[in-house]
């Protein structure tokens, strides 16, 4: 039969996505009404500060809150979503929400990259949904892409630009020139930065989602604290107009694939969050300002790109009320799109080391004889080859006067393994060679997931 009462909501958050989320639901209530035959209903919605003004009016007959046990202990709330960020206040809500027998929908990452293995059993254990569509690339819905559309695939690689903040950032570096404070606070203005932009900026978040990803994937626990890092802090313009002269866009992408088969046939995964040298050729290097992008390879379905608003009210409240929607219509619960009766088997994680990559590689060295055959010595004995380089000769205040000047020389290598490059470049800096310490990036290699 048909259920055509309406579903009652307890939202926890009513910052930049509690308000899109609301907003969604007041102005499309017509279409969701058509799509699901039910009504969504807010009853409470929990906040800190009362007081505080609101962009978004409360919707018609609810009512804010500071106590998290006027959701909890409500029996009328089928579902808690939990839009309040952080980790451990959200996780206990969270609990104790599906201890109470109510659905949970979130769209918190660091949380669940974090506790993701204990939330999930409880929910399983409960029969209940734990919704986080939101969670990952705000708006584009690759979490369900995962979990369902290509659940007949083998993945054999993912990657993208999961963090629209950074994204924003290198972009209106690159476009506008504009300083990478500047970028960051106009960012913040416009709701896409974590509370703490350190998570966005080192990377950290890209992280929390690309541990989500892999989960979903193939079913296994990379815990985030051990995925290799680098966030965008030290991308400067100069790298941005170097990287442009070569044909490239610098971007924080967040990368996995599988080696040597998929995790059942003992196969590992290589992962990391870097800025990344994209040739302006390739979709990714067009993804501009807070959007977002995932690449995935299936073994049957080929290559798909998935591209939309990363971050913002409205984009991330449509991907809340997506898992919404999908509760109120009764959906199988499928959390982890896997059927696992227990918690997720640990990854096999292959070393960063041995990854290969091309890379970018630049350095400021003395413009006199013998130094770039010396450099390229180094690199030659840590087998790594050299593709192209770029040699200025700018006029230079930095020298004394009658020295050599001091120039930048940019290297593009051949694919070399992470440990020679980072080997080559502890030889370099020990060296009298350079004159400040290089700065290295990966190169995007078409080839390769
Ligand atoms: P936000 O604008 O800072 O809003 C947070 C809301 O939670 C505020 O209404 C705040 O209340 C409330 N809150 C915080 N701590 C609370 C506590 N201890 N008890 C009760 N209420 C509390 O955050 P947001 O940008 O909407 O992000 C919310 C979540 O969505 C985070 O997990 C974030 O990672 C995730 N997310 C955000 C985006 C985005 O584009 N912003 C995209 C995807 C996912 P007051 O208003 O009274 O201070
Ligand atoms: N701070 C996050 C970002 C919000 O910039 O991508 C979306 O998860």
């Amino acid at each position: 039969m048909v259920d055509s009462s309406p579903l009652v909501l307890g939202i926890a958050g009513f910052g930049t996505v509690g308000s899109g989320l609301v907003r969604i639901l007041t102005e499309n209530r017509a279409e969701i009404l058509a799509r699901t035959g039910r009504d969504i209903v807010i009853k409470t919605i929990l906040v800190r500060d009362l007081a505080k003004k609101r962009a978004q009016a409360l919707p018609e007959g609810a009512f804010l809150t500071a106590n998290p046990d006027d959701l909890l202990l409500d029996p009328d709330i089928h579902v808690v979503v939990e839009l309040i960020g952080g980790v451990d206040k959200p996780r206990e809500l969270i609990a104790r929400a599906l201890r109470a027998g109510k659905h949970v929908v979130t769209a918190n990452k660091a949380l669940l990259a974090e506790s993701g293995n204990e939330l999930f059993a409880l929910a399983r254990e409960k029969g209940l949904h734990l919704g986080y569509e939101a969670s990952v690339c705000g708006g584009v819905p690759v979490v369900q892409t995962l979990r369902e559309s290509l659940a007949g695939n083998r993945l054999d690689g993912l990657m993208g630009i999961l963090n629209g903040t950074s994204n924003y950032i290198l972009s209106e570096m690159s476009t506008r020139g504009l300083d990478f404070d500047v970028a960051l606070k106009s960012a913040q203005e416009l709701g896409y930065a974590e509370a703490d932009p350190t998570l966005d900026i080192e990377g950290f978040d890209a992280a929390h989602k690309l541990a989500l990803l892999i989960r979903l994937a193939w079913g296994v626990d990379y815990p985030y604290a051990k995925l290799p890092v680098r966030g965008i802090t030290g991308v400067c313009r100069e790298d941005i107009a170097f990287a442009r002269e070569f044909g490239y866009r610098i971007k924080l992408v967040a990368h996995a694939r599988l080696v040597g088969g998929s995790p059942a046939e003992g196969g590992g995964i290589e992962a990391e969050v870097c800025p990344t040298l994209v040739h302006r050729t390739f979709l990714m290097a067009r993804v501009g300002g807070a959007y977002n992008a995932v690449r995935l390879e299936g073994n049957a379905v080929g290559s798909i790109f998935l591209h939309g608003k990363g971050a913002g009210d409205l984009p991330t409240g449509s991907a809340v009320a997506s898992d919404v929607l999908a509760i109120a219509r009764k959906a199988a619960v499928n959390n982890t799109g896997f059927a696992l009766p227990h918690l997720p088997v640990p990854a096999r994680i292959i070393p960063q080391s041995e990854s290969r990559s091309r890379y970018y590689i630049r350095m400021k060295v003395t413009d006199k004889p013998g130094v770039l055959r010396d450099i390229a010595g180094i690199m030659a004995d840590n087998d790594i080859s050299i593709a192209q380089v770029i040699q200025k000769d700018l006029a230079n205040g930095n020298a004394a006067q009658g020295d050599a000047p001091h120039v930048p020389f940019i290297v593009m290598t051949h694919e070399a393994t992470a440990q020679g490059v980072h080997k080559a470049l502890r030889t370099l800096s020990a060296s009298p060679l350079l004159h400040e310490p290089p700065v290295h990036y990966r190169v995007m290699d078409k080839k390769k997931p």
